[in-house]
This record gives C-alpha cells, sequence and structure tokens, in this order.
C-alpha cells in the first residue's frame, strides 16, 4: 500500500462557528424540474471512517460527502491521532497508525450520534475506549444499551459515569449476541467489535439497513470475513490484524428521497442520479401510492407529480420498511395531498416537533402519540419558521418549496449536517431559495475550500490488489 500522503490537511475540520445560526430565505411555488445527482451515504460514511482505523494499513474512502457530520467525524478521528487527508481525486485516505489516544474528544462526540461507533472500534484495536454518551438529533431518547449489552457480552467491562462510557477487555472474545431492538447503531458497534474478537460472532436480530452491509463490505475487504449482513444474523469471524483497502460508500437514499419528495410536491420532475433505486424501492412505493410517477432504470430514478398527491397512510420500520429518516420530507408532502393522512413513527419516540413549523405554513396536522393525523390542505402559505433537527430541517424546506410565498427558515444550519450543497443541488433544479445574513456566508462546502491542500498521492490499493493477485 503506497504512504497516506505527508501534508497536514485542514479536511474536515469543523470550524465551528461557520454553521451556527443558517437562515434560508425561499420563494415557493415553482416547480422543480432537472437532474440531481446524490453522494454518499451520511449514514455509511459516519460509520466507516471510524471502521478504517480497525485497519494497520491506510484506508481510502471515496464518494464521501461533505457534510457536517461527516467532518465532525473526521475531526472526532483527527483528535484521536489519526491522519485524514484528501487525495486529488476527492478520495478520503485514513490512517490509524499513530492512533495515540483512546478517550474521545466530548465536545465533538456531543454533536454525533455516530461518535458511539468509536467505543467498538477503540476497545477491539486498544483494548479501552472512553467515549462520552452520544449526542446527535433531539429526536426522543437515544439509548444504547443494546451496544453495551454486546460489548459486555464480549468480554468487556463496560461503565457508564458522568455522562462517559467507559469500556475495556484485554482481548475481546466471540459471543452469540440477540438485540432486544433492531437497532441499526449496535449491530454496526458489534460487527466493529467483533472484527477483532476471538472467535465468530453471532448478531441475531441485527439490522438490515443497506449502511450495515455497507460496513460489512469495508470489514470484508480489509480481510475479515463477515456473513449474513442484510439478513438479521450477521457472522463476524475475528482477525488479529486487518490490513488497508479502498471503499467507495454508497448513495444516500434519504438525500434522494429528499429531492424526489421535492419535486413530487412541486408537481415538478426530476431525475435523480447515482442512486441504488432498490434502496429506495420502500420511499417509491409509497410515492405511487400517492399519485406520483416513478421511473426506476439503472442507477436513476424519475418522478413526476401530480398537481396533488392523494392522502396515504405510512408507518416507519426499520429496513426495508418505511425509513423513519424520510418520514419528516414525507410528512410536507401529505401536508397538500388530497385527503387525510396518517404517518406513525415507530422509531423515534419525538420526531414530530417540525410539525409545529408545518402549522405556522398553513398544514392541518394533529399528533396523538406516535401517529400524526395530516389532513392535507389545497395550499401551504410562506412564513418564518425554526428548524428543530437534521430531517425535519429538510421537511420545512420541502414545505417552504411547496408553498406560496416567501417563507424564512431559521436554524437551518441543522441541514447542512446531513446534506451536500442543498442550496446549490435545488437551486439547479429551479428553486428560489438563498442563504441570507452573515451567518449564511459559510457552509460545509467551504470545509475543503483551498484547493492547496488537495493532496495528490499514488492510487495506493491498486498496487496492492495487483500485489495479492501475483501472490495467487
Ligand atoms: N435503541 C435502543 N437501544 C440501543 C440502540 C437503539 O433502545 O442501544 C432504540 C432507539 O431508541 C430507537 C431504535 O432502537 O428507538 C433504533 O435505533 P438505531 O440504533 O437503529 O438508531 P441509530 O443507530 O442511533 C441510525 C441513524 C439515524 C436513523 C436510525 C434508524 C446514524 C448515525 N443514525 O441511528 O439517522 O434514524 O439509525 O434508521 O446512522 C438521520 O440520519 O437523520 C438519523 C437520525
Amino acid at each position: 500500500m503506497a504512504p497516506v500522503p505527508n501534508r497536514p490537511s485542514t479536511l474536515g475540520t469543523p470550524r465551528l462557528g461557520d454553521w451556527t445560526m443558517a437562515t434560508l430565505r425561499f420563494r415557493g411555488g415553482k416547480p422543480l424540474w432537472g437532474g440531481v445527482r446524490v453522494g454518499g451515504r451520511k449514514n455509511a460514511a459516519v460509520a466507516v471512517l471510524p471502521a478504517a482505523l480497525l485497519a494497520s494499513e491506510p484506508v481510502r474512502l471515496d464518494n464521501l460527502p461533505r457534510n457536517v457530520d461527516v467532518a465532525t467525524s473526521i475531526a472526532l478521528l483527527r483528535a484521536l491521532g489519526a491522519r485524514v487527508v484528501r487525495d486529488g481525486r476527492g478520495a478520503v485516505w485514513v490512517d490509524g497508525a499513530g492512533l495515540a489516544r483512546t478517550a474521545v474528544e466530548p465536545m465533538l462526540a456531543g454533536r454525533l450520534r455516530a461518535s458511539a461507533y468509536l467505543l467498538g472500534v477503540l476497545v477491539a484495536r486498544c483494548g479501552e475506549a472512553e467515549v462520552p454518551l452520544p449526542g446527535g438529533c433531539d429526536i426522543g431518547a437515544r439509548p444504547i444499551d443494546q451496544h453495551i449489552k454486546g460489548l459486555r457480552a464480549m468480554g468487556a467491562e463496560v461503565e457508564v459515569a458522568h455522562g462517559i462510557v467507559s469500556a475495556k477487555a484485554a482481548r475481546l472474545r466471540a459471543a452469540h449476541i440477540y438485540l432486544d431492538v433492531t437497532s441499526v447503531g449496535s449491530t454496526i458497534n458489534l460487527m466493529l467489535a467483533a472484527s477483532r474478537a476471538e472467535g465468530v460472532t453471532i448478531i441475531e436480530n441485527a439490522a438490515k439497513e443497506p449502511h450495515v452491509v455497507d460496513v460489512a463490505t469495508l470489514l470484508q475487504a480489509m480481510g475479515v470475513p463477515v456473513v449474513g449482513a442484510g439478513t438479521d444474523a450477521i457472522k463476524v469471524r475475528g482477525t488479529a490484524v486487518a490490513h488497508g483497502c479502498e471503499h467507495v460508500i454508497i448513495p444516500d437514499e434519504i438525500e434522494a428521497a429528499t429531492y424526489l419528495i421535492a419535486a413530487a410536491g412541486t408537481a415538478g420532475e426530476v431525475t435523480v442520479d447515482g442512486v441504488i433505486p432498490r434502496h429506495l424501492e420502500p420511499v417509491s412505493a409509497k410515492l405511487r401510492e400517492a399519485g406520483v410517477e416513478v421511473q426506476e432504470w439503472g442507477e436513476a430514478i424519475r418522478v413526476r407529480g401530480p398537481l396533488r398527491p392523494r392522502a396515504i397512510h405510512i408507518k416507519t420500520l426499520p429496513y426495508p420498511g418505511f425509513p423513519t429518516d424520510a418520514q419528516q420530507p414525507m410528512t410536507a408532502l401529505l401536508a397538500r395531498a388530497d385527503g387525510a393522512s396518517t404517518v406513525t413513527e415507530n422509531i423515534w419516540e419525538d420526531r414530530f416537533r417540525f410539525v409545529e413549523g408545518l402549522r405556522q405554513m398553513g398544514a392541518r396536522i394533529r399528533v396523538e402519540g406516535r401517529t400524526a393525523r395530516v389532513d392535507g390542505v389545497a395550499r401551504l402559505s410562506g412564513a418564518a419558521v425554526d428548524a428543530t433537527d437534521l430531517r425535519g430541517a429538510a421537511a420545512l424546506a420541502l414545505a417552504a418549496l411547496f408553498a406560496a410565498g416567501e417563507t424564512e427558515l431559521r436554524r437551518a444550519e441543522h441541514l447542512d449536517r446531513g446534506y451536500e450543497g442543498f442550496v446549490e443541488k435545488m437551486t439547479s433544479l429551479g428553486a428560489d431559495v438563498r442563504r441570507v445574513g452573515a451567518d449564511g456566508a459559510h457552509g460545509p462546502e467551504d470545509l475543503d475550500r483551498d484547493g492547496a491542500e488537495r493532496l495528490d498521492v499514488e492510487h495506493g490499493a491498486e498496487p496492492r490488489r495487483r500485489a495479492a493477485a501475483a501472490e495467487g
């Protein structure tokens, strides 16, 4: 494997003031038209970045999206002593050789749910980890009891005190773990820990999300045998040493869903490219039910929205059920459907806080427990609204595009956590949207803004593959 580029880069170092308090101003009511390409999946990216630390050699990650959560993940890795740089082809290299610390930086960990993955990675690689209870969107209780239960089953001593989770294990051993809830985070975390455990770990009632499969693909490329990813029983054979590799992150189906729903709600016609249509089936099927024309081919999906969608019923479920992360944008669409829809949120107990913003725009929505009853209105109107979380921000942004008149979306920095170039992509589809005010001058696209810091490296994975092939 060729060496990682040697010069320092500021890639991904979040300059924390840059994206606080962003405001977006929309003039709605225009049909979206054209094509847009989606980036790599955020929730895969924030898992494969820490996973790369398990390798004894550099790992090359392609299609890493440039958003704030990814930048925070990179900063977390760097704070531990890992080197993370971008090469001249846009790929990111992670080199964990210099890993110097096992205590995770609390300020950064508090911004991100995915910081929990460092628990599995550090205890597997270094025998100990101190990880602050992870942050992330405020969408209800976000326990990590299943992560802890699994690590304990593998022989780790785990304690939680003063908001810090500490885990220790001289050597993890394989275990047969049954998850009490189907959880993406604990499935991934336990796969990561199991990659260095002695023997074959079995994770039952595992999450089947495509990003779980993506992490398994990376582990396999590092030489860790994993079978069953994408089913509810995953087996991981621990290996003492994982090697370097290259990996391409799968497309972001929630980013894609956001643009498809936006097109559907503006009675527009948009082709979203660079996707795996199969991963979007739960969303496409519901769009069809709502009277949206959906065509799929190769790596593309095109939707054409009706003048007004039909009312439908949605229940969020683990994959392949309807994704909770698309629930909020879909609720915005149903706010202007013809008839009464219901939306039941089964994953997160508090993922309807954005509804207040929709109501301010004229939506008629009543939330009772985990279900929202949405009485569609013919017309939403622009208003000044506040985003509450990442997908809630996306939902309000879509409602702003559907609405007549001007909308000011405050706290729009939530969007930057999970969408790369949201304003630019929407503008390219004909949306009238811009960042306003001094606070809106910077976005996460600035994270790698200095071309001089982009590094050119020898593409290292190719020679390695050739060498492996030569060895037979
Ligand atoms: N849960 C437990 N105990 C645990 C872990 C989870 O009870 O130890 C429960 C949760 O409270 C929740 C359910 O299990 O009710 C599912 O949680 P899961 O672990 O699957 O969620 P996560 O890993 O914390 C990821 C995504 C979320 C997405 C969920 C569900 C990342 C970084 N986050 O969270 O993404 O909603 O899976 O698909 O991968 C987003 O992108 O906007 C987002 C919130």
